[in-house]
């Protein structure tokens, strides 16, 4: 985002307009951020976010203080930026979008300025000169008005704030990898983790930095109905990208054609981004598990492996689908992809409150094992490895790999069912299946009764998929 400004700008400095181009160009910047992230009505609401932070001071240990970093921003080459992305916990306890900040948490309320508080945020300063170029911060105000938090400080207060760590039995606090220090800010996310370990360094011997995220994943694992409905919406607009991909494909694409497609309706219908990398593999591409190359020209007679998820307001979908470029199987995909749909439907049907979680990847195991040894591609049950050689779920959320327990399967969590069989080229059977890879993913939500499948609405079977295709 740091280029935008720059573009524009160059644009009508080419043009030899150079000071009225100046401010016209500052007014479209301003007219570019004039739609903040706060006029989607569908967020989060503050009261979520500060349920979250309730409930997790309810698991704290006695007499302690939880410290969370907003995620660095990370640079993509010289003065360019990766789109940045709030970390996770620091989102689901806070509802800031921004970089530089910290956020504490109590487990009891301290006296600050004559107020009881149970938690403080430090955030970016408003900055005109800064904003400029990248858009409005919210600020103190707007974090007190917007986010509903009370005690709230610029960033830069920090170094000079004064908080008794000695009252603390535990302080827990991981702290962010590597974040670069930029010279003109001293308070970004460098300086703020720096000032904390200078000021909590006395106490090392009270400094946890696995309990705050253990207790994140246990709550971010169950979804709240709020969640849910944001779920839902990235799989919705997920599906519908899936669907246009497919009633369009034909051999004469590219990946990244298809990937096009599939992120042009993902967009169009309001995700700010892809969730994950989009992989888009045909043929032997197929037969890599995360590829993301995306550039091959597509081949009559393969196969399609498309695993693309819309994020929507922080919120993931993760859903694969495998299909004939030319819009039938063949005899021999036909066969494979009826055995991973087999083992899919098993997995599925495992999703079932209380199950361990490794259930659904034993449910899938059995089936492809006792497929591939049917079809005479492996000879011992083992070997099934050789062609399903990753796990079957992981859970969904706010990360593609969301975080959990990995424990029982809990009523309101969202799992992946995602079994695959990958024969590349050179595998030892017969050379009729190499370079059928084919992985079919759902999300499903764990219920007090049968799993519901919220990218059920996507077709999975293969006359459903022919019939789509034919379209
Ligand atoms: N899209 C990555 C995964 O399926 O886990
Ligand atoms: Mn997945
Ligand atoms: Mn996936």
């Amino acid at each position: 985002m740091k280029r935008a400004g720059n573009l524009i700008i160059g644009y009508f400095y080419t043009m030899n307009l150079r000071l009225p181009a100046f401010i016209l160009s500052l007014l479209i910047i301003q007219a570019l951020s004039a739609k903040a992230q706060w006029d989607d009505t569908d967020r989060l609401k503050p009261s979520f976010h500060k349920g979250r932070r309730d409930a997790f001071r309810a698991l704290m240990p006695e007499k302690s203080v939880a410290i969370f970093f907003a995620n660095p921003t990370r640079t993509r080459s010289n003065d360019v930026d990766y789109q940045y992305s709030q970390d996770p916990n620091f989102y689901y306890l806070s509802g800031y979008l921004e970089p530089n900040a910290i956020l504490f948490i109590f487990k009891d309320s301290i006296n600050l300025d004559g107020n009881q508080v149970n938690e403080m945020i430090f955030i970016q300063q408003r900055n005109p000169k800064r904003e400029v170029w990248t858009g409005q911060r919210l600020g103190v105000d707007g974090v007190k008005k917007n986010l509903g938090f009370q005690a709230v400080y610029n960033g830069a207060d920090f170094k000079e704030f004064g908080l008794d760590f000695a009252k603390f039995n535990q302080i827990l606090v991981k702290y962010p990898d590597a974040p670069s220090n930029e010279k003109d800010d001293p308070a970004d996310i460098a300086d703020l983790s720096d000032q904390v370990k200078e000021k909590i360094h006395a106490f090392e011997d009270k400094v946890d930095n696995g309990i705050a995220f253990r207790l994140l994943n246990q709550l971010r694992e169950v979804k709240l109905p709020e969640e849910l409905v944001l779920m839902q919406k990235a799989i919705d607009i997920s599906n519908v990208g899936f669907i246009e991909m497919m009633k369009a494909l034909n051999p004469t694409m590219t990946e990244y054609q298809v990937q096009a497609i599939v992120e042009y309706h993902m967009k169009k219908n309001g995700s700010e981004y892809p969730g994950y990398g989009s992989i888009a593999g045909s043929g032997a591409n197929g037969c890599v598990l995360h590829y993301t190359f995306n550039r091959k020209q597509l081949a009559d007679g393969e196969l399609l492996l498309t695993d693309m998820g819309a994020e929507y307001h922080n919120y993931t979908a993760d859903i694969t689908r495998t299909i004939p470029v030319n819009g039938k199987f063949s005899a021999e995909q036909k066969i494979i992809y009826q055995l991973v749909l087999d083992a899919q439907n098993a997995g599925i049907a495992a999703c079932i409150a209380g199950n361990d979680f490794r259930s659904t990847h034993k449910a899938t195991t059995e089936v492809v094992t006792k497929g591939l040894l049917n079809l005479g591609i492996i000879k011992s049950e083992s070997d099934y490895r050789l062609y399903f050689m990753h796990g079957t779920s992981h859970y969904l959320g706010l990360d593609v790999h969301d975080a959990g327990t990995f424990g029982p399967l809990k009523v309101g969590a969202v799992i992946t069912v995602e079994p695959g069989i990958y024969i590349p080229k050179g595998s030892n059977c017969d050379p009729r299946w190499w370079n059928i890879g084919i992985r079919i993913e759902d999300d499903v939500l764990i219920t007090d009764t049968q799993p519901r499948i919220l990218s059920g609405a996507l077709p999975r079977e293969i006359a459903d998929i022919e019939q789509l295709m034919s379209k």
